[in-house]
C-alpha cells in the first residue's frame, strides 16, 4: 500500500506485505460489549482497592519493579520464579516468542480461523506462514492435518486453546502428540480462556522443552485495559525470552492489578460459573430461533446467520449491543461474548426481534 507519489520512507518489505488489521476500538464504553470476550462486569473490587492503597506518588517516578509480583504469581501458578516472564498482555508474549525464535523466511504454522495477532507478529517477522484450517462445518481442531504439516524446518506453532473464535479445543493427548512430533519447534498453547475450559498444558513445561504456555488477565479477570499476562516455559527458555524482551514492558499499575487479582479467586470462580450457566441459556435461545452454533469451551459462541451476519451485527448495535461479525473468515459467522444470564437474556430478546423481522 506504499503511496508512490509520497516521499515517505518505505518500510521493510514484510511490513509492506502485511494484511491490515483494524479491530473496532472506539465507542464501546456505554454499550453491552459482547464483542471482545472480555469480562462483561469488570474486574474484582479487590483490584481497584489494592491499586488505590498501594499506589503512592513516588512510585510513578520509578521504573516498574517486578519482584513481589513474580513471587506471588509463581506461587499462584505453581511454577518457579524463573519459569515465566510477565508480559504486556498475550500480545507481547506472542511478539517475544516470535522475536526469540523466528527469523526472516522461517516456517511457522498457525490455524485458521484463530486469534489475529498470531499472523500479525509472524508477518512482521517476515516468516513463511502455513495455515491449517479448522475442520469445515464442525470447526473442530484439525489434529491430523496439523501433525501432517509439521516439517523439520518448522520453527513455531501457535495454538489458541480453546480457540478464538471457534470455541473448539484440543485435549492434552493432542497437545502431547504435537509436542512430540515437533521437538525442534516452539509450540505456544495460548490459554487466554483457560478458566472456562479447565484444560491446561502448564503442568508439562518441565517435561517438554519446546512448550510455551501463555495466560492473560484480559479475559476472566476483567483487566484488558491493564495489558498484563504471563508466558511460561522451561527455565532455560525463559532466560532467552527475557533476553529478547524489554525490561520494563509491564507497567507498575498493571503489576499491582495482577497481584491483587489473584487474591480474589472467589470472584473468578463465581464469574466462570455465571458464564457457563449463561452459555447454556444462549444455546437454548439459539436453538429456539433455529440458528446453528458451535459448542464452545470459552466465554463466547460462534453462530451462523447465513446471509444476515452484517445485518444482525448492525441491528444489535442499533440496540446498543455489540457482537463481532466473523463472516470474512467463516461464511455467516457472528461471535457473541457470553456475559451474565441477565445480559444474555437481553441479547436473546433483541436477537429474536432482529431475526424474526424478515427471515
Ligand atoms: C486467543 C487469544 N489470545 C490472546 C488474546 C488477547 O490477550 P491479551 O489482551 O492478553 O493480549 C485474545 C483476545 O481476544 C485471544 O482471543
Amino acid at each position: 500500500m506504499a503511496n508512490k507519489s509520497s516521499n515517505a520512507l518505505r518500510p521493510r518489505p514484510a511490513v509492506e506485505r502485511m494484511a491490515p488489521y483494524h479491530p473496532p476500538t472506539g465507542g464501546r464504553m456505554d454499550r453491552l460489549r459482547l464483542d471482545f470476550n472480555e469480562n462483561t462486569l469488570g474486574c474484582s473490587e479487590t483490584v481497584t482497592q489494592f491499586i488505590a492503597e498501594h499506589l503512592i506518588e513516588n512510585q510513578l517516578a520509578v521504573y516498574p519493579e517486578y519482584g513481589a509480583a513474580v513471587e506471588e504469581l509463581a506461587q499462584f501458578f505453581k511454577v518457579e520464579q524463573n519459569e515465566f516472564t510477565l508480559t504486556n498482555g498475550t500480545d507481547e508474549a506472542i511478539q517475544v516468542l516470535v522475536n526469540t525464535y523466528v527469523d526472516d523466511d522461517d516456517d511457522v504454522i498457525i490455524l485458521q480461523p484463530s486469534y489475529a495477532m498470531y499472523r500479525f507478529y509472524c508477518e512482521v517477522a517476515g516468516a513463511q506462514i502455513h495455515e491449517i484450517a479448522y475442520r469445515a462445518g464442525t470447526l473442530q481442531f484439525p489434529l491430523q492435518e496439523l501433525l501432517g504439516a509439521i516439517r523439520p524446518s518448522t520453527r513455531l506453532i501457535l495454538i489458541s486453546n480453546p480457540n478464538n473464535p471457534t470455541g473448539s479445543g484440543i485435549d492434552l493427548d493432542g497437545i502431547l502428540r504435537i509436542l512430540k512430533k515437533a521437538p525442534h519447534a516452539a509450540v505456544l498453547i495460548d490459554e487466554a480462556y483457560y478458566e472456562f475450559s479447565g484444560v491446561t498444558a502448564l503442568g508439562l513445561i518441565r517435561e517438554y522443552p519446546n512448550l510455551f504456555v501463555s495466560r492473560t488477565f484480559s479475559k476472566v479477570y476483567g483487566m484488558a485495559a491493564m495489558r498484563v499476562g504471563c508466558l511460561f516455559s522451561k527455565a532455560e527458555n525463559v532466560a532467552w525470552l527475557k533476553k529478547a524482551q524489554s525490561p520494563y514492558s509491564v507497567n507498575t499499575l498493571a503489576v499491582l492489578a495482577a497481584r491483587a487479582a489473584i487474591r480474589d479467586t472467589a470472584y473468578i470462580s463465581e464469574y466462570v460459573g455465571e458464564v457457563l450457566a449463561a452459555r447454556e441459556l444462549v444455546y437454548v435461545g439459539l436453538e429456539k430461533l433455529g440458528i446453528n452454533y458451535i459448542k464452545s469451551q470459552g466465554n463466547f459462541v460462534l453462530f451462523d446467520c447465513g446471509e444476515r451476519s452484517i445485518e444482525v451485527r448492525d441491528a444489535l448495535k442499533a440496540k446498543n449491543i455489540l457482537v463481532r461479525d466473523r463472516s470474512y473468515e467463516i461464511p455467516g459467522a457472528v461471535r457473541v461474548t457470553i456475559g451474565t444470564r441477565e445480559q444474555m437474556r437481553k441479547f436473546l430478546t433483541e436477537l429474536e426481534g432482529v431475526w424474526k423481522r424478515k427471515a
